[in-house]
C-alpha cells in the first residue's frame, strides 16, 4: 500500500533493557533466526533492524490478531545493546522509536541499564510495555510453547503460579517506585496511563502472541495519527552502520523514518569534517524478516518508504558515520539540507581533552560509547575519530605527554600496515578489541604494569 493516499507507515519499536535480559532472543523468537549467536562477546554491538509484516504478526498471534482489524503495515524492530558502555546507541534507538519494549528478566528484576532505558523513554516521551522475560526459568515451569502467557500461566501448578506472580509484582513495584503505574497487561484498560506487563519466554515462546497483540493494538490505537506521514515526501533517516558490501563498495545501513528515498535521489549524509552530498546508486533491501546486519541476500528496489531498513549504495560514503542523519534533497536547496544535517550532527559530538589517549572506533555510536566509558574511568582522551588506525593517528598519539598515554585504543577497526610499522618504530602502543570494556581493561592492566 506504499504511496497510496492515506497510507500509514510502520511504527518503529525499540527493544531496550539490561544486558542479557533477552532482547535479542526475544526478536530471534519472533523472527525464528539466531542473530545473538556469533555476536562478539555475546554482546550486541550495533543496532539492527527487523521488519515484521502484519501477516506474520497475525500468524504468530493466531486468533488474537485479525489482519482485517488493522491498517498499520506491521512493526519495525530495532534491537539495542544492553551493555553499559552503549548508552548512546540505546539512546539513539530510543529516540528513533515510536514505541518500546522494555525487557526485564523476571529473576534479575530492575538493573542499572533497565533504569537507564526507562530514563531514555521518559526523556523522549516514548510509550512502552514491559516484557517480563524468562518465565520458563521459574522452577517447575511446565512449557506451553508459543501460547499466550495468560493461558500458559493458568495451566501451571499453584506453586509455580504464585512463585511467578511474586516476581511479576516485584517488577510492578519497581515501576511504581518510579511513579509509573503498571499492571498485568490483561488488567490494563488504558495503555496510555498504565504500562502493561507481558510475561514472556524468549526460549519457549509463551507470551509472544500476546506481546505482539498488545504492541499492535497499542500502535493502532494511539499512534495512527503520527503514522499518517507524507509518505511521498523526501526521506529522513539515520545511519546504523557503514560497511563494505560486495559489488557496491562502501554502503550504509540505515533506517528511514519519514518520507521516501528513490534510487536516483541526491542525499546528504552526516560526516566529518563535511557532510557528504552524493547520488544514490542502488537501494538494497533485506527481505522481510531478514536481519539487516546479517549477510543475507539483498534485492535492489526502486524506492523505500518509511519506516523501513535500507542499505544505500552511493559514491563517497567512506566518511559516513553511524548515528548520523540521512536526508533526501529532492526539491530543496542542497545547501539548506546540508545545514540541517550539520546542525543535527553537532548535537551528537564527542568531546575530548588537551592531553590523553588516541581513540578509534568503527561507528560514531561506538566511539561515543568508548569515550564516555573512558570518561567514567577518568582516563583522558585527546583525539577520538571513526575509522581504521592510520599513520596520522600514530603521529597524534606520539604527542601525548606521558608514555602510557602514547597509546591508541582501537575498537572494532583494522590497523593499516604503515600505521603498524610507524607505531613499532615510534613506540606507540596499540590496543585492539571488539568489546569495549575488554579494550579498556587491557589498557588499564598495561598502565598498572608499568606503574609497578
Ligand atoms: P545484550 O544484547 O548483550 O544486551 O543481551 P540481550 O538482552 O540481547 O540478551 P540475549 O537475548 O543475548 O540473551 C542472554 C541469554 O539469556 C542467552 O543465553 C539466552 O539464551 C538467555 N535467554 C534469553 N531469553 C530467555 C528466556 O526466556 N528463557 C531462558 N531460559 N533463557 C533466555
Ligand atoms: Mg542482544
Amino acid at each position: 500500500t506504499e504511496g497510496e493516499p492515506g497510507a500509514l507507515r510502520t511504527p518503529i519499536v525499540a527493544v531496550l533493557g539490561h544486558v542479557d535480559h533477552g532482547k535479542t532472543s526475544l526478536l530471534d523468537k519472533i523472527r525464528g533466526s539466531a542473530v545473538h549467536e556469533g555476536e562478539a562477546g555475546a554482546i550486541t554491538q550495533h543496532i539492527g533492524s527487523t521488519a515484521v509484516p502484519l501477516d506474520t504478526i497475525s500468524d504468530i498471534a493466531g486468533e488474537l490478531v485479525d489482519p482485517d482489524d488493522f491498517d498499520l503495515p506491521g512493526l519495525l524492530y530495532i534491537d539495542t545493546p544492553g551493555h553499559h558502555s552503549f548508552s548512546t546507541l540505546r539512546s539513539r534507538g530510543g529516540a528513533l522509536a515510536d514505541i518500546a519494549i522494555l525487557v526485564v528478566d523476571v529473576n534479575d528484576g530492575f538493573q542499572p541499564q533497565t533504569h537507564e532505558a526507562m530514563d531514555i523513554l521518559a526523556r523522549t516521551g516514548t510509550p512502552f510495555i514491559v516484557a517480563a522475560n524468562k518465565i520458563d526459568t521459574v522452577p517447575g515451569w511446565n512449557p506451553e510453547p508459543n501460547r499466550p502467557s495468560k493461558v500458559a500461566i493458568e495451566s501451571q501448578s499453584d506453586r509455580v503460579e504464585s512463585d511467578l506472580n511474586e516476581r511479576l509484582y516485584e517488577i510492578i513495584g519497581q515501576l511504581s517506585s518510579k511513579d509509573i503505574s503498571a499492571d498485568m497487561y490483561w488488567r490494563v484498560q488504558d495503555f496510555q496511563s498504565n504500562v502493561g506487563v507481558v510475561p514472556v519466554s524468549a526460549e519457549t515462546g509463551e507470551g509472544v502472541p500476546d506481546l505482539l497483540t498488545v504492541l499492535m493494538g497499542l500502535s493502532q490505537r494511539y499512534m495512527k495519527d503520527e503514522m499518517a506521514i507524507d509518505v511521498g515526501g523526501p526521506a529522513a533517516g539515520t545511519v546504523l552502520e557503514v560497511k563494505d558490501t560486495q559489488g557496491f563498495g562502501t554502503t550504509i545501513d540505515g533506517v528511514i523514518y519519514d518520507g521516501t528515498i528513490q534510487a536516483n535521489d541526491t542525499i546528504v549524509v552526516g560526516a566529518k569534517p563535511n557532510s557528504i552530498v552524493t547520488e544514490v546508486r542502488a537501494l538494497l533491501q533485506p527481505k522481510p524478516l531478514a536481519e539487516i546486519r546479517s549477510d543475507e541476500e539483498f534485492e535492489q528496489v526502486s524506492e523505500v518508504a518509511a519506516a523501513e531498513g535500507v542499505k544505500i549504495a552511493a559514491p563517497d560514503l567512506d566518511d559516513a558515520m553511524a548515528g548520523a542523519p540521512i536526508r533526501v534533497v529532492r526539491d530543496r536547496d542542497t545547501s539548506d539540507v546540508v545545514d540541517l544535517v550539520q546542525q543535527e550532527l553537532a548535537d551528537i559530538e564527542v568531546s575530548t581533552d588537551d592531553d590523553g589517549l588516541t581513540v578509534k572506533a568503527d561507528t560514531l555510536g561506538s566511539l561515543e560509547a568508548l569515550v564516555s566509558t573512558l570518561e567514567e574511568s577518568e582516563i583522558p582522551v585527546m583525539d577520538a575519530s571513526v575509522g581504521d588506525v592510520a599513520p596520522r593517528d600514530v603521529r597524534m598519539a606520539e604527542t601525548a605527554s606521558s608514555s602510557q598515554e602514547q597509546s591508541i585504543l582501537a575498537f572494532n577497526v583494522d590497523v593499516l600496515d604503515d600505521a603498524q610499522q610507524l607505531a613499532d618504530q615510534e613506540d606507540v602502543r596499540l590496543f585492539g578489541h571488539d568489546v569495549i570494556y575488554r579494550l579498556i581493561e587491557e589498557y588499564e592492566e598495561y598502565v598498572e604494569e608499568i606503574e609497578e
